[in-house]
């Protein structure tokens, strides 16, 4: 898609979008999955799975998810790097936001050398790169939602982030940094058991969470506006959903829960991700978003 009009007399070939007459495009970072693998265990769901993923399989998944992603927005590709299975999930790139970007430091040392990768993608496509110290893991948009109405930033910590390394989101972007502290090993990332979505409402697992986390998500979601979620759809992964206004996309969920969102007037589209949940990862840790104004 073109993005800049030509110069001519009065018209300094500002982005198309620029106008305010068309929205920017969404766009996702995606990774094909030529090099995913489940070489190590650094999940409970990778427990059992070591070696035990279809590259043929994951390949047909990813695409038909590269395919419904494609259909509501636009899609830029990272190469994969050998020795580093798990940069299909861009989601733990880092968190991007008005062209700057803050990389992820990972936790593990196993997904560490991906940060050199995605910061060399980032500087070449023109964002503005900020790190994070290794003292104070942070991963990415995988711990990192902002709020739809971009009144604060939800971040959880625990299993991977750091709750020291919010205060480099919050200088980042001058923004509330909201902390949701999550308990459970399955849901070690907060994009497996939250989603803020576009209408306003928030779906999640309360069980991944402590109490003061729970409060603090109620009080800003009123009743009406939380669809809570079973274990057996958390299992699913049915919190990791990519949402761009009324689609939804996820991997396949119970009829209760699709039918919900239905309810709510969402268009629901679930790919079949069982590849990619042998390394605790589902559609949203499949992308990560990026604001495409720099594209
Ligand atoms: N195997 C990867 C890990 O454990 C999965 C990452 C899933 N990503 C996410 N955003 N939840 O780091």
């Amino acid at each position: 898609m073109s993005t800049t009009i030509s110069p001519s007399p009065g018209n300094f070939a500002l982005p198309l979008y620029a106008s305010k007459l068309v929205p920017a495009p969404v766009t996702f970072l995606m990774c094909p999955p030529k090099l995913y693998d489940v070489s190590y265990v650094i999940n409970p769901w990778m427990a059992g799975h070591l070696h035990d993923s279809s590259q043929v399989v994951a390949a047909e998944q990813w695409q038909h998810l590269h395919n419904a992603v494609t259909e509501i927005a636009e899609v830029v590709l990272v190469e994969p790097e050998p020795g580093s299975p798990d940069m299909v999930f861009t989601a733990n790139a880092g968190l991007e936001r008005e062209g700057v970007v803050v990389l992820s430091s990972f936790s593990h040392k196993e997904r560490q050398g991906e940060e050199q990768h995605f910061r060399r993608w980032f500087h070449q496509a023109g964002y503005t790169v900020l790190s994070v110290p290794h003292e104070t893991p942070f991963e990415g948009e995988g711990d990192a939602l902002f709020a739809v109405d971009g009144s604060r930033l939800w971040a959880g910590y625990g299993p991977r982030t750091l709750q020291s390394s919010h205060r480099y989101l919050s200088e980042a972007w001058k923004i509330e940094v909201a902390p949701l502290h999550l308990v459970d090993p399955r849901f070690y990332h907060l994009d497996t058991c939250f989603a803020p979505l576009e209408d306003g409402s928030v779906m999640y697992y309360p069980p991944a969470f402590d109490k003061a986390s729970i409060d603090r998500i109620e009080a800003c979601y009123a009743e009406d506006k939380r669809i809570i979620v079973t274990e057996a759809d958390a299992l699913r992964f049915a919190c990791n959903v990519i949402n761009i206004n009324r689609t939804v996309i996820l991997n396949e969920v119970s009829r209760e829960l699709s039918g919900q969102l239905k309810l709510r007037g969402f268009r629901v589209v679930e790919v079949v991700l069982s590849e990619f949940l042998k390394a605790g990862g589902a559609a949203k840790c499949l992308v990560m978003r990026l604001s495409g104004a720099t594209h």
